[in-house]
């Protein structure tokens, strides 16, 4: 190959790849932290409906499991052990291992940024929790804490714990503002139609 074109091609393959997680890249406070809740290790529990859901294909979870059986207790721990036993296919665990409640079910599911941000604040849908509340329990929850290391072939979110919280907190710092999702509809016209003859 002539001098030159290796060259070129150095000057391509070599170059600086986009920062896409350095914190104040473009986007919205929000963004990253959006991601991270929307990923299926944190979603499978989040539903929309009353069934955790289970893989990256988000089946519905075997069993004929819902967050219904979990209030009659230990339906969940049966299974989910504190610590996973290792291996595929097996049921991971943490403590405590359950699902948010029927009156409270902070479905992440089917949501947009902008309502999953306001449903978050909300202590009305979030547990009754401060903001203050809300960032210790991404940090320090043992379910949370597991979605970042879930077990033998289970994908993790796209950011690492400690830049989760990051991002977290630069939301927070940022005063917790939630995107603007673009209206719905285009805006309704007031002009009557042409009377017809
Ligand atoms: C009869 C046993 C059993 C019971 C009861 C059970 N699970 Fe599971 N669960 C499993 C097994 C096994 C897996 C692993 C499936 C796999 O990865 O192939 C699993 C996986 C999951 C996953 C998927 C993790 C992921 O991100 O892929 C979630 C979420 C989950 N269970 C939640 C619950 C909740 C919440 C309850 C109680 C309401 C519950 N499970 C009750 C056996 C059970
Ligand atoms: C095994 C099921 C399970 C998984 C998996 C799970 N959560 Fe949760 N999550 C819960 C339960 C249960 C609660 C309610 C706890 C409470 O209020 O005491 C909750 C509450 C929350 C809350 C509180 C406020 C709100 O409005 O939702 C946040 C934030 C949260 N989870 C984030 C996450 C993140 C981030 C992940 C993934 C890294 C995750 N969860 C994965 C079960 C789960």
């Amino acid at each position: 190959m002539p001098l030159l074109s290796m060259l070129v091609l150095l000057a391509v393959t070599q170059a600086p790849t986009p920062p896409t997680t350095t914190a104040g890249s473009a986007g919205h406070p929000f963004d990253d932290v959006a991601r991270v809740l929307m990923h299926p290790r944190c979603m499978n529990c989040h539903p929309a409906g009353d069934r955790p859901l289970q893989k990256d294909t988000q089946i519905f979870h075997k069993q004929n499991v819902s967050r219904r059986i979990d209030q009659l207790g230990h339906a969940c721990t049966t299974c989910h052990p504190a610590k996973a036993v290792p291996g595929a296919n097996l049921p991971p665990g943490a403590p405590h291992w359950h699902m948010p409640s029927a009156r409270t079910p902070m479905v992440f599911e089917k949501r947009t940024p902008q309502q999953l941000c306001e449903q978050l604040k909300d202590p009305a849908t979030n547990g009754n929790r401060t903001l203050a509340q809300l960032r210790t329990h991404m940090a320090e929850d043992s379910i949370v804490k597991w979605g970042f290391s879930p077990g033998e072939g289970r994908t993790v979110p796209p950011l690492t714990h400690d830049e989760f919280i990051q991002r977290v907190d630069a939301w927070l710092a940022a005063g917790a503002p939630c995107p603007q999702s673009p209206p719905a509809t285009a805006p309704t016209t007031t002009t009557p139609p042409p009377a017809s003859k």
